[in-house]
Protein backbone atom coordinates (compact mmCIF):
# COMPACT_ATOMS: atom_id res chain seq x y z
CA UNK A 1 0.00 0.00 0.00
CA UNK A 2 2.56 2.20 0.72
CA UNK A 3 5.68 3.10 -1.64
CA UNK A 4 8.29 1.54 0.53
CA UNK A 5 9.14 -1.25 2.40
CA UNK A 6 7.27 -2.45 5.65
CA UNK A 7 8.66 0.17 8.53
CA UNK A 8 11.64 -1.08 10.04
CA UNK A 9 14.55 0.67 11.97
CA UNK A 10 18.28 0.21 12.58
CA UNK A 11 20.77 1.43 15.03
CA UNK A 12 22.93 2.28 11.73
CA UNK A 13 22.97 3.90 8.55
CA UNK A 14 22.86 0.97 6.04
CA UNK A 15 25.63 1.27 3.98
CA UNK A 16 24.23 1.02 0.38
CA UNK A 17 21.78 3.70 0.84
CA UNK A 18 21.88 5.95 -1.25
CA UNK A 19 19.94 8.70 0.10
CA UNK A 20 19.88 10.03 3.70
CA UNK A 21 16.97 12.67 5.15
CA UNK A 22 18.47 15.01 7.73
CA UNK A 23 16.90 16.93 10.02
CA UNK A 24 17.68 20.16 11.41
CA UNK A 25 16.93 23.78 12.56
CA UNK A 26 18.55 27.35 13.05
CA UNK A 27 19.15 26.79 16.62
CA UNK A 28 20.97 23.20 15.75
CA UNK A 29 19.02 21.79 18.92
CA UNK A 30 16.94 19.13 16.09
CA UNK A 31 19.73 17.79 13.70
CA UNK A 32 20.74 14.23 12.52
CA UNK A 33 23.96 12.52 13.17
CA UNK A 34 25.92 14.14 10.72
CA UNK A 35 28.94 12.24 11.15
CA UNK A 36 28.94 10.15 7.28
CA UNK A 37 29.47 13.93 5.88
CA UNK A 38 31.94 15.90 6.01
CA UNK A 39 29.38 18.97 6.04
CA UNK A 40 29.51 21.66 9.13
CA UNK A 41 26.12 21.40 10.84
CA UNK A 42 26.22 25.28 11.06
CA UNK A 43 25.52 25.35 7.41
CA UNK A 44 22.82 23.67 6.80
CA UNK A 45 20.00 26.77 6.98
CA UNK A 46 22.23 28.38 4.38
CA UNK A 47 22.74 25.65 2.57
CA UNK A 48 19.25 24.64 2.37
CA UNK A 49 17.69 28.50 1.82
CA UNK A 50 20.27 28.65 -1.56
CA UNK A 51 18.38 25.32 -2.73
CA UNK A 52 15.37 26.95 -1.92
CA UNK A 53 13.72 25.75 0.83
CA UNK A 54 11.21 28.10 2.03
CA UNK A 55 8.18 27.73 4.87
CA UNK A 56 5.77 26.03 2.39
CA UNK A 57 8.18 23.41 1.48
CA UNK A 58 9.83 22.15 4.66
CA UNK A 59 12.50 19.82 2.88
CA UNK A 60 14.46 20.18 0.14
CA UNK A 61 16.69 17.73 -1.85
CA UNK A 62 20.51 18.45 -2.51
CA UNK A 63 22.95 17.30 -5.34
CA UNK A 64 25.80 15.48 -4.72
CA UNK A 65 28.58 17.88 -6.13
CA UNK A 66 29.86 18.55 -3.00
CA UNK A 67 30.96 15.02 -2.75
CA UNK A 68 28.69 14.40 0.57
CA UNK A 69 26.41 12.21 -1.61
CA UNK A 70 22.29 12.77 -1.79
CA UNK A 71 20.38 14.18 0.50
CA UNK A 72 17.56 15.81 1.74
CA UNK A 73 17.39 18.25 4.18
CA UNK A 74 14.52 18.85 6.25
CA UNK A 75 14.24 21.68 8.50
CA UNK A 76 12.08 21.39 12.02
CA UNK A 77 9.51 23.98 12.38
CA UNK A 78 10.17 27.08 14.65
CA UNK A 79 6.83 27.00 15.67
CA UNK A 80 6.23 23.07 16.97
CA UNK A 81 2.31 21.69 16.00
CA UNK A 82 1.10 18.52 15.23
CA UNK A 83 -0.05 20.28 11.86
CA UNK A 84 3.52 21.79 11.43
CA UNK A 85 5.47 18.03 11.83
CA UNK A 86 2.70 16.75 8.82
CA UNK A 87 3.54 18.91 6.55
CA UNK A 88 7.44 18.38 7.62
CA UNK A 89 6.66 14.61 6.91
CA UNK A 90 4.95 15.23 3.46
CA UNK A 91 7.64 17.58 2.08
CA UNK A 92 10.31 14.96 2.49
CA UNK A 93 8.09 12.74 0.77
CA UNK A 94 7.81 15.84 -1.97
CA UNK A 95 11.11 15.94 -2.02
CA UNK A 96 11.86 12.43 -2.56
CA UNK A 97 9.12 11.66 -5.10
CA UNK A 98 10.26 12.53 -8.17
CA UNK A 99 14.07 11.01 -7.53
CA UNK A 100 14.53 7.40 -8.22
CA UNK A 101 16.70 6.20 -5.22
CA UNK A 102 15.47 2.93 -4.31
CA UNK A 103 17.93 2.92 -1.13
CA UNK A 104 16.91 5.49 1.67
CA UNK A 105 18.11 6.06 5.00
CA UNK A 106 15.84 8.65 7.33
CA UNK A 107 18.37 9.67 10.42
CA UNK A 108 16.24 10.81 13.30
CA UNK A 109 17.95 13.11 15.56
CA UNK A 110 18.43 12.00 19.13
CA UNK A 111 15.56 12.39 20.93
CA UNK A 112 17.57 12.82 24.44
CA UNK A 113 19.01 16.45 23.25
CA UNK A 114 16.88 18.88 25.11
CA UNK A 115 14.44 21.23 22.17
CA UNK A 116 14.93 17.99 19.54
CA UNK A 117 12.04 16.33 18.55
CA UNK A 118 9.91 14.80 20.83
CA UNK A 119 8.47 10.98 19.92
CA UNK A 120 5.11 11.91 19.28
CA UNK A 121 6.71 14.64 16.87
CA UNK A 122 8.50 11.69 14.90
CA UNK A 123 5.22 10.14 14.62
CA UNK A 124 3.24 13.11 13.18
CA UNK A 125 6.24 13.58 10.75
CA UNK A 126 5.81 9.91 9.86
CA UNK A 127 1.90 10.36 9.90
CA UNK A 128 2.84 12.96 6.65
CA UNK A 129 5.29 11.17 4.96
CA UNK A 130 3.56 8.20 4.62
CA UNK A 131 -0.21 10.01 4.27
CA UNK A 132 1.16 11.69 1.26
CA UNK A 133 1.71 9.04 -1.45
CA UNK A 134 -2.03 8.59 -1.26
CA UNK A 135 -3.68 8.07 -4.60
CA UNK A 136 -6.97 7.00 -5.78
CA UNK A 137 -6.33 4.75 -8.76
CA UNK A 138 -8.91 2.25 -8.58
CA UNK A 139 -10.60 3.60 -12.04
CA UNK A 140 -7.30 4.01 -13.89
CA UNK A 141 -7.11 1.37 -16.83
CA UNK A 142 -3.36 2.48 -16.62
CA UNK A 143 -1.85 2.37 -13.28
CA UNK A 144 0.90 4.82 -11.93
CA UNK A 145 4.06 2.91 -11.27
CA UNK A 146 5.14 2.73 -8.16
CA UNK A 147 8.60 2.57 -6.96
CA UNK A 148 8.72 0.63 -3.92
CA UNK A 149 11.61 2.03 -2.35
CA UNK A 150 13.70 0.48 0.64
CA UNK A 151 13.57 2.82 3.21
CA UNK A 152 15.25 2.45 6.73
CA UNK A 153 14.91 4.67 9.90
CA UNK A 154 17.79 5.38 11.52
CA UNK A 155 17.42 5.60 15.20
CA UNK A 156 18.83 5.34 18.92
CA UNK A 157 15.62 4.79 21.00
CA UNK A 158 14.81 2.06 18.09
CA UNK A 159 12.17 0.94 21.04
CA UNK A 160 9.93 3.84 21.48
CA UNK A 161 10.28 5.35 18.50
CA UNK A 162 8.82 1.86 16.36
CA UNK A 163 5.73 2.31 18.63
CA UNK A 164 5.10 5.81 17.24
CA UNK A 165 5.56 4.37 13.94
CA UNK A 166 3.47 1.50 14.16
CA UNK A 167 0.68 4.43 15.66
CA UNK A 168 1.14 6.20 12.34
CA UNK A 169 1.31 3.58 9.94
CA UNK A 170 -2.28 2.86 11.47
CA UNK A 171 -3.66 6.31 11.32
CA UNK A 172 -2.65 6.56 7.72
CA UNK A 173 -4.31 2.95 6.82
CA UNK A 174 -7.45 4.32 8.43
CA UNK A 175 -7.11 7.77 6.54
CA UNK A 176 -6.80 5.84 3.19
CA UNK A 177 -9.79 3.72 3.78
CA UNK A 178 -11.86 6.85 4.49
CA UNK A 179 -10.18 8.06 1.73
CA UNK A 180 -10.77 5.41 -0.49
CA UNK A 181 -14.61 5.46 0.23
CA UNK A 182 -14.64 8.99 -0.41
CA UNK A 183 -13.14 9.26 -3.80
CA UNK A 184 -15.74 5.89 -5.00
CA UNK A 185 -18.47 7.55 -7.25
CA UNK A 186 -21.66 7.07 -6.05
CA UNK A 187 -23.06 5.04 -8.78
CA UNK A 188 -20.40 2.60 -7.13
CA UNK A 189 -20.39 3.15 -3.39
CA UNK A 190 -24.34 2.98 -2.82
CA UNK A 191 -25.56 3.02 0.40
CA UNK A 192 -25.58 -1.09 0.14
CA UNK A 193 -21.72 -1.22 -1.34
CA UNK A 194 -20.74 0.90 1.44
CA UNK A 195 -22.31 -1.55 3.74
CA UNK A 196 -20.77 -4.37 1.86
CA UNK A 197 -17.29 -2.66 1.97
CA UNK A 198 -17.95 -2.25 5.44
CA UNK A 199 -18.73 -6.37 6.43
CA UNK A 200 -15.37 -7.27 4.94
CA UNK A 201 -13.76 -5.46 7.61
CA UNK A 202 -14.60 -8.16 10.03
CA UNK A 203 -11.44 -9.95 9.48
CA UNK A 204 -9.93 -7.18 11.50
CA UNK A 205 -12.11 -8.56 14.61
CA UNK A 206 -14.25 -5.51 14.24
CA UNK A 207 -18.18 -7.03 14.84
CA UNK A 208 -20.57 -5.30 12.01
CA UNK A 209 -24.10 -5.50 12.02
CA UNK A 210 -26.10 -4.28 9.02
CA UNK A 211 -29.95 -3.18 8.70
CA UNK A 212 -32.35 -3.16 5.66
CA UNK A 213 -35.04 -0.85 5.00
CA UNK A 214 -37.47 -3.49 6.47
CA UNK A 215 -35.49 -3.72 10.07
CA UNK A 216 -35.25 0.36 9.38
CA UNK A 217 -38.59 0.41 9.28
CA UNK A 218 -38.98 -1.94 12.06
CA UNK A 219 -37.25 0.32 14.25
CA UNK A 220 -38.93 3.53 13.55
CA UNK A 221 -36.85 4.86 11.62
CA UNK A 222 -38.93 6.79 9.63
CA UNK A 223 -36.88 10.53 9.33
CA UNK A 224 -33.62 8.18 7.70
CA UNK A 225 -36.17 6.22 5.04
CA UNK A 226 -37.79 9.30 4.23
CA UNK A 227 -34.75 11.00 2.77
CA UNK A 228 -34.06 7.86 0.96
CA UNK A 229 -36.89 7.43 -0.32
CA UNK A 230 -36.16 9.50 -3.60
CA UNK A 231 -33.66 6.85 -4.18
CA UNK A 232 -33.53 3.66 -6.64
CA UNK A 233 -31.29 2.83 -3.52
CA UNK A 234 -32.17 1.20 -0.62
CA UNK A 235 -31.29 2.90 2.69
CA UNK A 236 -28.70 1.47 5.00
CA UNK A 237 -28.29 1.13 8.79
CA UNK A 238 -24.44 -0.07 9.88
CA UNK A 239 -23.15 -1.20 13.43
CA UNK A 240 -19.64 -1.95 13.65
CA UNK A 241 -18.52 -2.57 17.56
CA UNK A 242 -14.94 -2.44 18.35
CA UNK A 243 -15.10 -4.50 21.97
CA UNK A 244 -11.38 -3.48 22.86
CA UNK A 245 -12.44 -3.17 26.73
CA UNK A 246 -14.94 -6.42 27.72
CA UNK A 247 -16.40 -8.96 25.44
CA UNK A 248 -20.04 -7.26 26.12
CA UNK A 249 -18.76 -4.07 24.39
CA UNK A 250 -20.71 -2.51 27.50
CA UNK A 251 -21.06 1.59 28.06
CA UNK A 252 -19.16 2.02 24.93
CA UNK A 253 -18.25 5.19 23.34
CA UNK A 254 -20.63 5.58 20.33
CA UNK A 255 -19.36 7.73 16.71
CA UNK A 256 -22.20 8.11 14.61
CA UNK A 257 -21.35 9.48 11.27
CA UNK A 258 -23.63 10.85 7.95
CA UNK A 259 -23.31 8.57 5.27
CA UNK A 260 -25.28 11.01 2.90
CA UNK A 261 -23.55 8.88 -0.71
CA UNK A 262 -24.93 11.10 -3.01
CA UNK A 263 -26.46 14.68 -1.77
CA UNK A 264 -28.58 16.07 -4.83
CA UNK A 265 -30.46 18.02 -2.88
CA UNK A 266 -33.77 16.46 -3.36
CA UNK A 267 -36.52 18.03 -4.21
CA UNK A 268 -34.52 21.23 -3.44
CA UNK A 269 -32.12 20.09 -6.15
CA UNK A 270 -29.33 21.47 -5.95
CA UNK A 271 -27.94 24.33 -8.89
CA UNK A 272 -24.01 24.14 -7.82
CA UNK A 273 -21.28 21.79 -6.68
CA UNK A 274 -23.57 18.67 -6.94
CA UNK A 275 -19.94 16.58 -8.01
CA UNK A 276 -18.76 17.18 -4.63
CA UNK A 277 -21.69 15.61 -2.95
CA UNK A 278 -20.17 12.43 -3.77
CA UNK A 279 -18.28 13.21 -0.60
CA UNK A 280 -21.04 13.95 1.65
CA UNK A 281 -20.82 10.61 3.01
CA UNK A 282 -17.65 12.01 4.71
CA UNK A 283 -18.60 11.06 8.36
CA UNK A 284 -19.38 8.03 7.56
CA UNK A 285 -16.09 7.04 6.41
CA UNK A 286 -14.18 8.76 8.73
CA UNK A 287 -15.92 6.31 11.33
CA UNK A 288 -15.06 3.29 9.08
CA UNK A 289 -11.33 4.70 9.34
CA UNK A 290 -11.34 5.58 12.55
CA UNK A 291 -12.52 2.05 13.73
CA UNK A 292 -10.00 0.56 11.37
CA UNK A 293 -7.05 2.10 13.09
CA UNK A 294 -8.48 1.55 16.90
CA UNK A 295 -8.74 -2.57 15.32
CA UNK A 296 -5.25 -2.46 14.36
CA UNK A 297 -3.83 -1.21 17.36
CA UNK A 298 -6.32 -2.78 19.78
CA UNK A 299 -7.29 0.35 21.50
CA UNK A 300 -8.60 -0.71 25.07
CA UNK A 301 -11.61 0.77 24.73
CA UNK A 302 -15.33 -0.08 23.71
CA UNK A 303 -16.55 1.28 20.88
CA UNK A 304 -19.73 1.24 18.81
CA UNK A 305 -19.84 3.37 15.07
CA UNK A 306 -23.27 4.05 13.78
CA UNK A 307 -23.44 5.03 10.14
CA UNK A 308 -26.43 5.68 8.23
CA UNK A 309 -26.16 5.22 4.82
CA UNK A 310 -28.70 7.11 2.44
CA UNK A 311 -29.15 8.55 -1.47
CA UNK A 312 -30.75 12.05 -1.33
CA UNK A 313 -32.49 12.20 -4.93
CA UNK A 314 -35.43 13.50 -6.04
CA UNK A 315 -37.07 10.51 -7.68
CA UNK A 316 -41.09 10.21 -8.11
CA UNK A 317 -41.43 8.61 -3.88
CA UNK A 318 -39.20 11.64 -2.69
CA UNK A 319 -40.09 13.41 0.36
CA UNK A 320 -41.28 16.37 -0.29
CA UNK A 321 -40.57 19.82 0.96
CA UNK A 322 -43.68 20.24 3.57
CA UNK A 323 -44.00 16.42 4.33
CA UNK A 324 -44.48 16.15 8.32
CA UNK A 325 -42.37 12.64 8.90
CA UNK A 326 -41.86 10.68 11.89
CA UNK A 327 -38.74 9.83 13.81
CA UNK A 328 -37.17 7.48 15.93
CA UNK A 329 -37.38 9.59 19.01
CA UNK A 330 -41.74 9.72 18.34
CA UNK A 331 -41.22 14.10 17.39
CA UNK A 332 -42.13 14.79 14.15
CA UNK A 333 -41.14 17.11 11.78
CA UNK A 334 -41.85 19.30 9.29
CA UNK A 335 -39.53 18.73 5.98
CA UNK A 336 -39.40 22.90 4.60
CA UNK A 337 -35.96 21.78 2.79
CA UNK A 338 -34.96 18.33 1.53
CA UNK A 339 -31.78 19.21 1.40
CA UNK A 340 -31.33 19.95 5.24
CA UNK A 341 -31.47 15.78 5.01
CA UNK A 342 -28.23 15.14 7.17
CA UNK A 343 -30.03 16.09 9.99
CA UNK A 344 -32.82 13.75 9.89
CA UNK A 345 -31.19 10.35 9.02
CA UNK A 346 -28.93 11.71 12.07
CA UNK A 347 -31.68 12.35 14.14
CA UNK A 348 -32.65 8.98 14.12
CA UNK A 349 -28.73 7.22 13.72
CA UNK A 350 -28.35 9.72 17.41
CA UNK A 351 -31.23 8.22 18.95
CA UNK A 352 -30.87 4.29 17.93
CA UNK A 353 -27.29 5.41 19.98
CA UNK A 354 -29.10 6.59 22.64
CA UNK A 355 -30.46 2.99 23.47
CA UNK A 356 -26.92 1.54 24.27
CA UNK A 357 -26.20 3.65 26.94
CA UNK A 358 -23.16 5.03 25.43
CA UNK A 359 -20.46 7.32 27.65
CA UNK A 360 -20.63 9.76 25.15
CA UNK A 361 -21.71 10.27 21.56
CA UNK A 362 -19.65 11.49 18.58
CA UNK A 363 -21.17 12.86 15.51
CA UNK A 364 -19.01 13.53 12.41
CA UNK A 365 -20.90 15.30 9.78
CA UNK A 366 -20.51 16.95 6.46
CA UNK A 367 -23.46 18.88 7.70
CA UNK A 368 -23.74 22.03 6.29
CA UNK A 369 -22.23 24.95 3.67
CA UNK A 370 -22.56 27.72 6.87
CA UNK A 371 -19.27 26.13 8.43
CA UNK A 372 -17.65 26.50 5.08
CA UNK A 373 -18.40 30.31 5.53
CA UNK A 374 -17.29 30.38 9.49
CA UNK A 375 -14.61 28.51 9.33
CA UNK A 376 -13.29 27.51 5.92
CA UNK A 377 -11.36 24.48 4.98
CA UNK A 378 -8.65 24.72 8.03
CA UNK A 379 -10.87 24.18 11.13
CA UNK A 380 -14.23 21.96 11.63
CA UNK A 381 -16.73 23.28 13.98
CA UNK A 382 -17.31 21.77 17.30
CA UNK A 383 -20.35 21.37 19.52
CA UNK A 384 -20.97 20.17 22.77
CA UNK A 385 -23.42 19.77 25.75
CA UNK A 386 -20.81 18.55 27.97
CA UNK A 387 -17.91 20.60 29.53
CA UNK A 388 -15.68 17.65 30.05
CA UNK A 389 -16.43 16.26 26.61
CA UNK A 390 -15.59 19.33 24.78
CA UNK A 391 -12.46 19.10 26.95
CA UNK A 392 -11.58 15.36 25.58
CA UNK A 393 -12.18 15.85 21.97
CA UNK A 394 -9.80 19.31 22.29
CA UNK A 395 -7.54 17.65 23.71
CA UNK A 396 -7.78 14.41 21.30
CA UNK A 397 -8.18 16.93 18.01
CA UNK A 398 -4.65 18.79 19.17
CA UNK A 399 -2.65 15.07 19.92
CA UNK A 400 -4.03 14.06 16.52
CA UNK A 401 -3.26 17.08 14.87
CA UNK A 402 -6.42 18.24 13.44
CA UNK A 403 -7.61 21.25 14.12
CA UNK A 404 -11.23 21.86 15.17
CA UNK A 405 -12.89 25.19 16.79
CA UNK A 406 -15.55 25.32 19.33
CA UNK A 407 -18.94 27.43 18.43
CA UNK A 408 -21.99 27.49 20.33
CA UNK A 409 -25.32 26.32 21.49
CA UNK A 410 -27.77 28.13 22.70
CA UNK A 411 -31.63 26.94 23.53
CA UNK A 412 -32.14 30.60 22.37
CA UNK A 413 -31.48 29.32 18.80
CA UNK A 414 -34.25 26.61 19.22
CA UNK A 415 -36.98 29.03 18.83
CA UNK A 416 -36.06 29.17 15.26
CA UNK A 417 -36.57 25.98 14.54
CA UNK A 418 -40.16 26.15 15.95
CA UNK A 419 -43.00 24.86 13.54
CA UNK A 420 -46.02 25.41 14.10
CA UNK A 421 -47.64 22.00 13.15
CA UNK A 422 -45.12 19.56 14.06
CA UNK A 423 -42.79 19.09 17.22
CA UNK A 424 -39.78 20.73 15.77
CA UNK A 425 -38.72 21.91 11.59
CA UNK A 426 -35.98 20.84 9.79
CA UNK A 427 -34.95 24.23 8.58
CA UNK A 428 -34.18 27.58 10.88
CA UNK A 429 -36.60 30.86 9.63
CA UNK A 430 -35.16 32.88 6.73
CA UNK A 431 -32.59 35.24 7.72
CA UNK A 432 -32.03 33.89 11.27
CA UNK A 433 -28.52 32.72 10.11
CA UNK A 434 -26.15 30.46 12.40
CA UNK A 435 -27.19 27.44 9.83
CA UNK A 436 -24.29 25.30 11.14
CA UNK A 437 -25.52 25.88 14.96
CA UNK A 438 -29.40 25.42 14.00
CA UNK A 439 -28.30 22.37 12.36
CA UNK A 440 -26.20 21.57 15.99
CA UNK A 441 -29.45 22.34 18.44
CA UNK A 442 -31.45 20.55 15.54
CA UNK A 443 -29.78 17.42 16.71
CA UNK A 444 -29.20 18.18 19.90
CA UNK A 445 -32.86 17.38 20.90
CA UNK A 446 -32.36 13.87 20.06
CA UNK A 447 -29.19 13.15 21.99
CA UNK A 448 -31.43 12.84 25.23
CA UNK A 449 -29.19 13.90 27.91
CA UNK A 450 -25.91 11.88 27.11
CA UNK A 451 -22.65 14.18 26.55
CA UNK A 452 -22.85 14.19 23.15
CA UNK A 453 -20.94 16.42 20.89
CA UNK A 454 -21.06 17.09 16.69
CA UNK A 455 -18.27 17.58 14.61
CA UNK A 456 -19.30 19.53 11.37
CA UNK A 457 -16.71 18.39 8.72
CA UNK A 458 -18.25 20.09 5.82
CA UNK A 459 -15.19 22.13 4.82
CA UNK A 460 -12.50 19.65 6.02
CA UNK A 461 -13.39 16.32 4.80
CA UNK A 462 -11.88 16.97 1.37
CA UNK A 463 -10.37 20.00 -0.45
CA UNK A 464 -9.77 21.34 -3.40
CA UNK A 465 -6.54 21.95 -3.61
CA UNK A 466 -3.42 20.71 -2.37
CA UNK A 467 -2.60 22.12 1.45
CA UNK A 468 0.81 20.91 1.83
CA UNK A 469 -0.49 17.64 3.90
CA UNK A 470 -2.68 16.43 2.06
CA UNK A 471 -3.49 16.43 -2.18
CA UNK A 472 -6.42 17.77 -3.40
CA UNK A 473 -9.51 15.56 -2.90
CA UNK A 474 -10.61 13.18 0.74
CA UNK A 475 -7.94 14.63 3.35
CA UNK A 476 -8.96 10.97 6.15
CA UNK A 477 -9.90 14.42 8.36
CA UNK A 478 -11.67 12.87 11.59
CA UNK A 479 -9.61 9.72 12.14
CA UNK A 480 -6.91 10.61 13.73
CA UNK A 481 -8.90 12.70 16.47
CA UNK A 482 -11.48 9.79 16.89
CA UNK A 483 -8.39 7.30 17.84
CA UNK A 484 -7.23 9.77 20.52
CA UNK A 485 -10.07 10.36 21.54
CA UNK A 486 -11.12 6.46 21.83
CA UNK A 487 -7.47 6.10 23.63
CA UNK A 488 -8.13 8.62 26.43
CA UNK A 489 -12.05 6.26 27.60
N1 LIG B 1 -24.33 18.21 2.41
C1 LIG B 1 -24.82 19.54 2.56
C2 LIG B 1 -23.83 20.47 3.25
C3 LIG B 1 -22.59 20.80 2.47
C4 LIG B 1 -22.60 21.85 1.56
C5 LIG B 1 -21.43 20.12 2.69
C6 LIG B 1 -21.45 22.17 0.87
C7 LIG B 1 -20.28 20.47 2.01
C8 LIG B 1 -20.28 21.48 1.09
C9 LIG B 1 -26.11 19.55 3.37
O1 LIG B 1 -26.91 18.44 3.26
C10 LIG B 1 -26.90 20.73 2.92
O2 LIG B 1 -27.27 20.74 1.78
N2 LIG B 1 -27.10 21.68 3.80
C11 LIG B 1 -27.80 22.86 3.47
C12 LIG B 1 -28.74 23.14 4.61
C13 LIG B 1 -29.75 24.18 4.32
C14 LIG B 1 -30.74 23.69 3.27
C15 LIG B 1 -30.46 24.50 5.60
C16 LIG B 1 -26.78 23.98 3.32
O3 LIG B 1 -25.79 24.01 4.04
O4 LIG B 1 -26.98 24.81 2.44
ZN1 LIG C 1 -28.25 18.51 1.64
ZN1 LIG D 1 -25.89 16.65 2.81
Amino acid sequence: MFPFSPIHAASARPSDSDLSVLFFNKSHSCISDLSHLATDPTALPEQASQLGLSDKNRAVLTTASDGNGHFILAQCPEQPSAHAYRQLGASIYYALKPTSFNEVAIIWPDLTVEKSLEKSDCMHICQGFYGAGYQFATHLSDKPEILVRELTHVVQQRQVLMRQFDYAEAIVLGQHVTKDLMHEPPNVLTPDNFAKRIQKMTSLGLQVDVMDEAQLKAENMHALLSVGQGSSQPSRLVTIRWCGHSADCADPLALVGKGVCFDSGGINIKLSQLTDMKYDMGGAASIVGAMHAMARLKVPTNVVGIVALVENMPGGNAYRPSDIIGSRAGKSIEVLNTDAEGRLILADAIDYACDLKPRAIVDLATLTGAVIVGLGHEYAGLFCNQDALTDNIKRAAKDGGEKLWQLPLDPAYDRMMDSTIADVSNLSAPGSGAGSITAAQFLQRFARDIPWAHIDIAGTAWISAHNGVHAKGATGYGVATLVELAKQY
